[in-house]
């Protein structure tokens, strides 16, 4: 039989867990496949070095070759030629974990009620770029192919780029970046770019006229929703997340209206949980009246063609909570 090579194009990587001990992963889009015994037999074959033309390779692994083939994942090519090392089979010792949060600092630079890092004490301190490289080698070891980062404020890491441009050396996937949007300069944004990344930017916004009581920081209301409007000019997503209270539940719906301007994609609206400084908070929102105020939003939501994705943290609970109350228990009889 004719001679044939080919080789995984440069996005896809051959990784293995010790649940999942064969997959392949495209560390740009996020894309996975499960593969089995032949999948992973044609996979690693892929190397530009192993002859599909020889006996070795039977009809049933031909067609595998020509499915990766069409799907983008491996592509024909001259003998010889080789994928690159990161690209080859890993396999890690512990079990599958896709992704992962990593909060590259404990401090920050405002000073939220509720922060559950307690970050505006900046207690949990801040690593050293030396100590986040054996992090980082830590995740290349259990074969992480994606990571969000946070803080406290990742921006206050003064190399957050440099940690960034190390993650896509590694070919880990930056998905998004949790920030409080106040640090975000155009320099960032375009060094971002430069660098072909795109993380979605996952900012926080307590509410139009409420921020700044919430985040205990005065001005920085208008200097977030300047920092989303540039964002999203540069071309990055941005999905933003309220923390609501009794202090600030009243912005709700003018909020809501404010997002729709900004063009996000997504907005997720929850209840501070009682966790670091957020403990001892005495404003909590009863879920009751959480529940009423989302319905009320949800129906002008449904209203508007549903503009953007909306979650609510204890969506469950409350649409219990909603639902009890509209159907009490009837009595036993
Ligand atoms: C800890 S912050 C880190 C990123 C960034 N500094 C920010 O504020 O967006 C991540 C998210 O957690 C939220 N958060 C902080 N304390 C919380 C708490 N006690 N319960 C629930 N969410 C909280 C923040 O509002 C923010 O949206
Ligand atoms: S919630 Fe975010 S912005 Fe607020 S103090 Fe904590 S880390 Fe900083």
């Amino acid at each position: 039989m004719e001679s044939r090579y080919a080789k995984l194009k440069e996005d896809w990587l051959l990784k293995g867990w010790t649940d999942v001990p064969w997959t392949i992963v495209n560390w740009k889009s996020g894309d996975y496949h499960r593969l089995n015994q032949d999948g992973f037999y044609v996979a690693q074959s892929c190397d530009g070095r192993t002859d599909f033309g020889s006996l070795a390779f039977l009809p049933k692994h031909i067609t595998i070759l020509n499915r990766f083939i069409d799907q983008g994942i491996a592509e024909e090519c001259k003998a010889g030629e080789s994928v690159q090392s990161v690209q080859e089979y890993r396999l890690a010792k512990n079990t599958l974990i896709k992704g992962i949060h990593w909060a590259v600092t404990g401090r920050c630079n405002l000073k939220c009620r509720h922060c559950y890092m307690d970050a505006p004490s900046g207690q949990l301190g801040e690593l050293t770029d030396g100590e986040l490289e054996i992090v980082l080698n830590y995740l290349v070891e259990a074969n992480i192919t994606s990571v969000s980062l946070t803080g406290g404020e990742p921006f206050m890491n003064k190399n957050l780029l440099g940690l960034i441009g190390r993650l896509s050396e590694k070919k880990i996937r930056l998905v998004d970046i949790y920030t409080n949007g106040t640090l975000i300069s155009d320099t960032i944004l375009q060094e971002l770019r430069a660098m072909h990344v795109q993380p979605i930017f996952r900012i926080s916004f307590d509410g139009c006229g409420a921020h700044d009581q919430m985040r205990g920081t005065p001005g920085i209301e208008a200097k977030v929703l300047r920092a989303i409007s540039k964002i999203r000019s540069a071309g990055f997503g941005v999905s933003v997340t309220t923390s609501i209270d009794k202090t600030n539940i009243h912005s709700l719906m003018t909020t809501y209206e404010k997002m729709k301007e900004l063009d996000i994609y997504a907005w997720g609206v929850g209840r501070p949980q009682p966790v670091g400084c957020g403990r001892g908070i005495t404003t909590g929102l009863p879920l009751e009246e959480m529940a009423l105020s989302c319905i009320n939003l949800l129906q002008r939501w449904f209203e508007d063609g549903r503009p953007f994705m909306i979650g609510w943290r204890l969506s469950i609970q409350i649409a219990k909570t909603v639902l009890l109350a509209r159907h009490p228990r009837r009595p036993r009889t």
